[in-house]
């Protein structure tokens, strides 16, 4: 057994997830910002890509007040575990998000769990695991939806391992370009093309929320 996987992606009418300098992606609408606080209130642990927690130097954090009280009604704590993906280990130690108030586990290598044996800052170090392990211990751990934030790099490890269940993609009405550009999946290409079903299509103003299941 292994937690339902729901990826979360806000992407450029290009297929861009960022523009070719690869920051922090801002350019969703505040209805998008909201769908993905929804999201991510929802599940029982986000995962991120450590490039895309480099970038925004923060985790993602629930604010509205409705999903903070659903959240305390069904006994979890306040803000979503967050769980950050680095094989490398090498996350600023000074960026905001150690200072908010979350837990945070790491999935790394044992070269990378080594910077981090002295630490508090994560409560949970995982290394040198495959998702299939990695899932199932999380599931024993009581994890039963995770949300997975990206980035791309992320994304392409796990469908390659056949572990996302759904994808929301939020089309949003800009044009980046570059074909350096990080997109919703990179990595080196999967081998296998993974089949949608598109469950909903729904348009707010300029941008359209797509919610597709992969087919098995
Ligand atoms: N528009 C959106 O919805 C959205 C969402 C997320 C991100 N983004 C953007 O996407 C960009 C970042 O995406 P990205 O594709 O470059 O990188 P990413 O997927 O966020 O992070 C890649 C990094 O994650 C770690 N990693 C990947 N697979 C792993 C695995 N199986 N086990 C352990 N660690 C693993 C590695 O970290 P180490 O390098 O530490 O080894 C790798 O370099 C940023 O510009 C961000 O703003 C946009």
């Amino acid at each position: 057994m292994r937690p339902h996987m729901t990826a979360v992606l806000a992407m450029t009418a290009d297929g861009k997830i960022a523009n070719v300098h690869r920051g922090a992606a801002d350019f969703g609408s505040a209805a998008d910002r909201a769908h993905l606080e929804r999201q991510v209130a929802q599940s029982d642990a986000v995962l991120i890509g450590a490039k895309t927690l480099r970038a925004y130097g923060s985790g993602m954090l629930v604010h509205d007040g409705e999903l903070l009280a659903a959240r305390q009604a069904q006994g979890k704590s306040p803000q979503t575990l967050h769980i950050i993906c680095s094989r490398s280990g090498q996350i600023p130690p000074n960026m905001a998000f150690f200072r908010q108030s979350l837990e945070r586990w790491l999935i790394t290598t044992s070269d990378g769990a080594q910077l981090w044996h002295e630490s508090q800052a994560f409560q949970r170090i995982w290394y040198d695991q495959n998702w299939p392990e990695l899932l199932a211990e999380f599931y024993a751990l009581g994890l039963r939806k995770i949300g997975v934030l990206g980035g791309g790099e992320l994304m392409a490890s796990l469908l390659a391992a056949g572990v996302i269940d759904d994808l929301w993609l939020t089309v949003c009405p800009w044009i980046f370009g570059g074909a350096s550009a990080p997109t919703p999946v990179d990595g080196p290409g999967l081998l296998q093309p993974v089949a949608l079903e598109l469950l909903t299509c729904e348009q707010v103003a300029n941008e359209l929320f797509l919610h597709y299941q992969v087919k098995r």
